[in-house]
């Protein structure tokens, strides 16, 4: 498992590990095998609940639904998600200061998750969303943050990002894949997938679910009051004046290729953006893959 240093398609340095381009954040540019090693012998603790996902999915949403599911109220935390992220945190060791429970959050893939956590049958989220919405995602991600030139057509960046070498944290296929495949064998029930569609289209019912999954009891009018704290409008808004991210430009690489500004999180929150983006001939290559890679998987994902 080596690390190394490899050219991406923006012609810049890349961080490559264990066959994935990383996301460029300080402690990976640093010694990304040191922080992985850092997440898999992380020290875990029974409440702990770990939210993993691919880049993207709606990581910031559910994590401020998570926490507040634990809290048992409808309150932001003024803490940021980032300051739980495992693979980007300076220093990992702050975690261990923090109080129960803790909402951890990574995209690292399965097989470098906290050992601990997951031998001790530890709480899962994981969260999927339609890779196509995700692409979109990414890709204005990139371009806000300056990885790629703002007139950079989508399908070049589709192409030759996302489903290309240079995609951060590697294949979503794969990514998805291995989660797919724990799931299939979790015998302690403790992974709890949860897709961005549904959340979106019922998040009173797909929040229950998740309180019943942290076994937290809540009433009906707590439930509804946490979804509509967390609605797009609403968390971006809290992010925007409640949260210090002061701090967020010290955990990503800030240079030429890499990040020139921190990404816009809350950009649109919407079911179904690709369509704005991909071609129906686009669209048609991007399926045929699908089906290829997922072939002996039985990934049910809301493509509409
Ligand atoms: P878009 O770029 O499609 O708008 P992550 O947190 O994993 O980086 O994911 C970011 C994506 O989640 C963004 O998608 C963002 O707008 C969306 N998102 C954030 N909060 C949301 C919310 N409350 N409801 C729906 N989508 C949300």
């Amino acid at each position: 498992m080596e690390e190394r240093r490899g050219k991406n398609t923006q012609n810049d340095e890349r961080i490559v590990f264990d066959g994935m381009t990383l996301p460029e954040f300080v402690p990976l540019k640093k010694d990304a095998k040191k922080r992985f090693e850092e997440i898999k012998n992380l020290e875990c603790r029974k409440d702990d609940v770990l939210l993993t996902t691919f880049p993207k999915s709606g990581t910031h949403w559910l994590w401020e639904i998570i926490c507040m599911l634990l809290k048992g109220k409808a309150e932001y935390v003024t803490e940021a998600k980032t300051t739980v992220f495992l693979e980007a945190i300076p220093d990992i060791r702050d975690i261990n200061d923090l109080p129960s429970p803790r909402t951890l959050n990574t995209h690292v893939p399965y097989r470098w998750l906290p050992k601990q956590h997951v031998e001790n049958g530890g709480k899962i989220v994981h969260v999927i969303r339609n890779p196509k919405d995700v692409a979109v995602s990414l890709y204005y991600q990139f371009k806000t943050s300056g990885r790629i030139p703002e007139d950079c057509p989508f399908q070049t960046f589709l192409e030759q990002i996302f489903l290309g070498p240079a995609c951060p944290m590697g294949s979503w296929f794969e990514y998805v894949k291995e989660f797919e495949q724990a799931k299939m064998t979790d015998k302690c029930d403790s992974i709890c997938i949860v897709h961005y569609e549904s959340m979106k289209k019922n998040p009173i019912e797909e929040t229950s679910r998740l309180a019943k999954f942290l076994n937290v009891n809540l009433s009906d009018q707590q439930i509804a009051d946490i979804v509509d704290k967390c609605s797009f409008q609403k968390l971006k808004h809290a992010t925007e004046t409640l949260k210090d991210l002061s701090h967020v430009k010290k955990i990503l690489v800030i240079g030429e290729g890499a990040f020139k500004q921190p990404p816009n999180i809350y950009r649109k929150g919407e079911i179904g953006d690709w369509k704005n983006h991909f071609t129906v001939s686009l669209s048609e290559q991007f399926d045929t893959i699908f089906q290829e890679k997922m072939k002996d998987f039985n990934v049910q994902l809301q493509f509409e």
